[in-house]
C-alpha cells in the first residue's frame, strides 16, 4: 500500500516507479553552477593543465592511500581497466602493473603528459590515453567496454546522472567511484583561509559538491543500489614556496584577492 503523499509522486511518474522526493541530480547541478558562476566561466581542462605540475608533485610515488585504493579493486592480470579522469596516472600507473590493459581518459593534456611520463618511468606501455571530456566520449566509437571502470576524485561532470550511466554501460564487470564523505579538498581549514584571503564566505555547497551522499542518491534514483565503504584518508597539498601557494590561491578565487598577505 503506497501512502497518499507518495502515491501522488507515483502517479506523476506515469505509475511506473517511485522516484525520490529530491531531485539529487538537479541539486548537484545547482551546486556546480554556483561554483562556476563565482569563479567565472573557466574551462576545466585548462584549469587542470595549470595545476598539472603541482598535482603530479603532490601525488607522485607510492602512498598508503593509493595502495589501498588499488588493492580494493580486486584486479587480475587478464582484465582491462578504464580510468575516467585519470589525471597524472596516480592510479593508472600501479594498475597497469597488474592488468592487461589500461585506458586513461582525461580532458586535460597537461595531466596526461605527466601520466605518460610516469608510465615511461616504470617501463609500462600497456595503456592508451584519450584526451577527451567524459561527456564527449562515445561508447562503441571512442571506447569499447572494459572489465572494470574507475573514477577517482574526477566527477567534474555537470550532469552526473548521465556520466554515471555511461560508466555503467562501459563496464563489463564493475564500476568503482572514489569520492569524498563530507568535505575533502575544501575542508574547514581551507574555508577559514578562504574567508581571510577573499574577505567573503566560501561558495555555497563548496566542500560538499563531491559528497558521496549526492552520488549515492543519484544512483539510487537510477535503480542502482551501490555498495558504500567509508575509509579515512588524507589529502596533502604541497607547494614549492609561499609564493606558489599565494599564486595558486589567487587563481582559485578569481578577482577579489585582498591586498594583505593572509598566510
Ligand atoms: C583531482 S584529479 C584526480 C586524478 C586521478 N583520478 C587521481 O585520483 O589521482 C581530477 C582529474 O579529473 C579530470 N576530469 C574531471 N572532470 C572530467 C571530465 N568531465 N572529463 C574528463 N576528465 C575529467 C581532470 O581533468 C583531472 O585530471
Amino acid at each position: 500500500m503506497v501512502p497518499p503523499f507518495f502515491h501522488h509522486l507515483y502517479r506523476d511518474n506515469g505509475g511506473k516507479r517511485l522516484t525520490g522526493i529530491i531531485n539529487w541530480n538537479k541539486l548537484r547541478k545547482a551546486m556546480i553552477s554556483e561554483g562556476r558562476k563565482r569563479r567565472g566561466r573557466e574551462n576545466p581542462g585548462e584549469m587542470w593543465d595549470k595545476r598539472a605540475e603541482e598535482f603530479n608533485r603532490s601525488t607522485r610515488g607510492r602512498s598508503e592511500r593509493t595502495d589501498r585504493q588499488v588493492a580494493s579493486l580486486g584486479l587480475d592480470p587478464d582484465c582491462t581497466v578504464l580510468d575516467v579522469g585519470a589525471g597524472t596516472g596516480r592510479l593508472s600507473v600501479p594498475i597497469a602493473k597488474i592488468v592487461k590493459q589500461v585506458t586513461a581518459v582525461d580532458q586535460s593534456r597537461g595531466m596526461l603528459n605527466y601520466l605518460e611520463e610516469n608510465m615511461a618511468e616504470e617501463g609500462l606501455s600497456n595503456y592508451r590515453c584519450i584526451q577527451q571530456r567524459w561527456e564527449d566520449v562515445e561508447l562503441g566509437v571512442d571506447i569499447e567496454p572494459h572489465d572494470v571502470v574507475i573514477a577517482s576524485h574526477s566527477l567534474g561532470m555537470f550532469d552526473l546522472r548521465e556520466a554515471l550511466a555511461k560508466m555503467d554501460a562501459a563496464a563489463n564487470r564493475r564500476v568503482y567511484v572514489f569520492t569524498a564523505a563530507g568535505k575533502w579538498f575544501f575542508d574547514d581549514f581551507e574555508e577559514e583561509l578562504w574567508e581571510r584571503v577573499y574577505d567573503r564566505p566560501p561558495r555555497r555547497g563548496g566542500g560538499f559538491r563531491s559528497d558521496y551522499m549526492l552520488l549515492y542518491n543519484i544512483l539510487h534514483d537510477m535503480g542502482i543500489y551501490a555498495n558504500v565503504e567509508i575509509r579515512d584518508a588524507e589529502h596533502v597539498q604541497r607547494y614549492e614556496s609561499l609564493d606558489e601557494a599565494v599564486e595558486r590561491w589567487r587563481e582559485r578565487g578569481g578577482r577579489s584577492l585582498r591586498r594583505t598577505n593572509p598566510f
